[in-house]
């Protein structure tokens, strides 16, 4: 089908998703909304986060799309069942992803989960994790420093590094966990800082990928998947700062400038 895939977030972390989506698909095309002006969702309330999301997703269905991704746990966390209900495309979001592929990994069964306030309380990973491995030892941090940071385009660096150190200080004492659950689609821009603050024997979990696999598998089964061999001409939405929205796209897409201009990059107002 030649519809494009609606991939939405508050931001630039659903960029890291978008990213896995098209190099496992690469003839589909993606249409991406980042509601970067209104960014962070974390510490705002549930009623709150709903009502931005669904204006995303508004939006996207103004673009003839044939499925959604919630590139953003914390709009999944908050607004995923209810835009199961109302919508009459796939929708899928990224904590159930997240916390399987976790499940893959861990070999002690002792797993840790950063996320924003909004996805820790929720605490949708934890019941994500419990429901499928009873058994697991499961502790959540929320990290509200994180995505302001990044949302300014601080990756990498001392200052990065320390605001990291910090953060997962508490985890890092415990020193209990084999597995560490990046349960927000920011964090994946800070993967190399958290990997050495953590250490090695700590494996880290972006959901990007099995989100993307899972992309993959509910196209094919409702036959959506575009069969056919060809460049697909992408575009991207913010309701911010479209300077950092390119700088942090090129930080993840490894891009030249002139191939960027194949893509459609705008600014607008939800
Ligand atoms: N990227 C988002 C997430 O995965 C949200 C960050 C935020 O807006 O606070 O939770």
């Amino acid at each position: 089908m030649d519809q494009a895939i609606g991939v939405i977030d508050s931001g630039v972390g659903g960029l890291t998703v978008a990213y896995e989506i098209m190099r496992q698909l690469p003839n589909e095309k993606i249409i991406y909304v980042g509601d970067t002006f209104r960014c962070p969702y974390g510490p705002r309330p549930k009623h709150e986060v709903i009502q931005f999301t669904k204006e995303m997703v508004s939006f996207l269905l103004t673009k003839n799309i044939k499925m959604i991704v919630v590139a953003c746990n914390t709009a999944t966390a908050f607004a995923l069942d209810e835009l199961k209900k109302e919508l009459n495309i796939p929708v899928i979001g990224v904590i159930q992803p997240g916390a399987r592929a976790a499940i893959k990994v861990t070999k002690n069964n002792k797993i840790g989960i950063i996320g924003t306030e909004g996805t820790i309380n929720s605490k949708a990973y934890l019941k994500a994790l419990l429901q499928i491995n009873s058994e697991l030892d499961v502790i959540a941090l929320a990290c509200p420093l994180l995505v302001p940071m990044v949302e300014k385009g601080i990756i990498s660096g001392e200052q990065a590094k320390k605001v990291v150190e910090d953060t997962l200080f508490p985890l890092k004492l415990s020193n209990r966990i084999d597995t560490l659950v990046l349960g927000c689609t920011h964090y994946p821009l800070l993967e190399e800082t958290i990997q050495e603050v953590m250490g090695k024997t700590v494996q880290i979990i972006s959901s990007s990928e099995e989100t993307a696999r899972e992309t993959s598998v509910i196209l094919e089964v409702n036959q959506l998947l575009y069969k056919n061999n060809r460049e697909p001409n992408h575009s991207f939405y913010t309701t911010g700062d479209m300077d950092v929205f390119k700088k942090i796209y090129l930080s993840i897409f490894k891009k030249s400038l002139c191939e960027m201009n194949k893509v459609k990059f705008e600014k607008i107002v939800l």
